[in-house]
């Protein structure tokens, strides 16, 4: 199924939150597009942009925006990005671009994130789309086998280097019922750069395109 209106409407549906004088962060992926594209609409509101990938600065830059360093702009006010899968609770699931390791720093320096998203994103229980973990090359087998105690089965991403030089494990058959606590779990594997739950930080507000319509759901 074609969901590019219902990202395309949700993407356009954040730019109300943009306002003056806004420090902005922005994510990466085809939702996210959408939101580059669309972004000039509310230029004059915006400071300064930082990026969460190489693949958006490029984008940003060829859209006529400035990119800055985040440890020069201080606390983004608002990040703007999109999810693998979401959560009623705002928990997600990212990482489907492998960008996931910049978009954690990001939104965990922001005031505020809003997640961006086409209908078929919004899932009861997160885990059915493998989780992303970015791992440094060296770790990979030992990441893998202390993936399996949990339940997961690993599987390199092949033909793939993160924008930090390290290494994508995508990991099958996970249950995620208590997202906090498997964050902070495999945050703990010795080798793990970053995993693609963002729970522990997760998103302030929902933006979901569906049909024509737009639904919004705020963290509980
Ligand atoms: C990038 O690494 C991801 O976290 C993306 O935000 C996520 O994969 C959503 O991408 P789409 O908007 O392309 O579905």
């Amino acid at each position: 199924m074609n969901n590019d209106h219902e990202k395309e409407n949700a993407a356009i549906a954040s730019l109300d939150y943009v306002t003056h004088d806004c420090i902005l962060g922005v994510g990466t992926g085809s939702t996210v597009n959408y939101l580059i594209e669309n972004l000039d609409r509310v230029k004059h509101k915006i400071k300064s942009v930082v990026s969460s990938s190489v693949d958006s600065t490029r984008r940003l830059q060829s859209a006529g925006f400035i990119v800055e360093e985040l440890s020069t702009v201080g606390k983004p006010d608002l990040y703007i990005d999109g999810a693998d899968e979401v959560t009623h609770h705002l928990h997600m699931i990212k990482g489907g671009g492998g960008a996931l390791t910049r978009e954690k720093i990001i939104a965990n320096a922001s005031q505020k994130i809003i997640c961006i998203a086409h209908s078929a994103k919004l899932v009861d229980i997160l885990g059915k789309f493998p989780l992303p973990i970015e791992v440094i090359p060296m770790a990979k087998s030992l990441v893998a086998r202390e993936l399996a105690i949990l339940g997961g089965q690993a599987e390199i991403r092949h033909d793939f280097i993160t924008d930090n030089g390290n290494i994508i494990l995508d990991v099958h058959n996970l249950k995620i019922l208590n997202p906090p606590d498997l964050e902070k779990k495999i945050n703990n594997i010795a080798g793990v750069v970053t995993n693609g739950i963002f729970s522990l930080r997760s998103a302030d507000l929902l933006i979901i395109g569906k049909d024509q319509e737009i639904e919004k759901y705020n963290k509980e």
